[in-house]
């Protein structure tokens, strides 16, 4: 079984000193946890946080990038300077982004070309609100941004992004997806990338107020291979009990299996 993938998305949380202290306590506390932790910090402590996952079992993740490899750009980080910190992921496409500063599809089309051609993993981010949930539309609402995210992408390319699903009305309100259906918004996610390629799979992340003790109901599912954390990534205790946790439900699947 591939090792699970457990990203910690701390947005605009976190100064240097408090970044600092969360990624010791991490590196610490995670050392021989067999799983693919990625902390994504602000662009500002991306440089501090570096260090101290530099030769540890975690890995530097980003929040957003630009398309563009350089140029005139105010404001924006390109793909090549994320890889430069140290960087191995980046979150694409989050639905604050695409909410609150005008993210469309085709800019998630772009930044994840640019993001896979930079040597960077695009995580991208999927998801309904609640007015389509309501209206019968997930799976719909999905398939599009699915097939849009990958719109710019040759088909060898396509097994290398990491889709979260992250249902808006999920985000940041303590009211998780149940397993079971998150698990079949990923089985669609993969059978139309099935659809696009035969180069291979992806991995399908759960996104929305994941916590330590809701977390298990997700690695039970066989269609999701990890978690995309927000509020839960900021304390290290609550992020470690999130890890173990979801390799102890993984181990006792497993074990079910035989
Ligand atoms: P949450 O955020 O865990 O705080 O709900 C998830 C996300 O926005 O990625």
């Amino acid at each position: 079984m591939d090792r699970p993938l457990l990203v910690g998305n701390w947005k605009m949380h976190k100064d240097r000193e408090e970044a600092v202290a969360l990624a010791s306590a991490l590196r610490e506390s995670l050392h021989d946890a067999p799983a693919e932790v990625v902390l994504c910090p602000p662009f500002t402590v991306l440089y501090p946080v570096a260090g101290i996952v530099k030769d540890s079992s975690l890995y530097l993740g980003a929040q957003n990038v630009h398309w563009q490899r350089a140029g005139a750009y105010t404001g924006e980080i390109a793909p090549g300077m994320l890889v430069d910190l140290g960087c191995r992921y980046v979150i694409v496409g989050h639905s604050e982004r695409r909410q609150w500063f005008g993210e469309t599809d085709e800019h998630v089309a772009r930044k994840v070309k640019a993001a896979l051609e930079a040597g960077l993993t695009p995580i991208v981010c999927v998801g309904e609100n609640w007015e389509e949930r309501q209206r019968g539309e997930t799976e719909a609402k999905v398939t599009l941004q699915v097939r849009a995210a990958t719109a710019w992408l040759a088909p060898e390319e396509m097994p290398r992004v990491v889709f979260a699903y992250e249902p808006l009305w999920a985000i940041g309100t303590g009211r998780n997806a149940e397993g079971a259906d998150a698990a079949a918004v990923a089985a669609r996610i993969r059978e139309e990338i099935g659809k696009l390629t035969s180069a291979g799979t992806v991995r399908v992340l759960y996104g929305g107020s994941v916590k330590a003790d809701n977390v298990a109901e997700f690695a039970a599912q066989p269609h999701l291979n990890g978690a995309l954390v927000g509020g839960a990534s900021l304390d290290a205790q609550q992020f470690t009990a999130i890890v173990q946790t979801w390799l102890a439900a993984e181990g006792d699947l497993a074990r079910d299996a035989r």
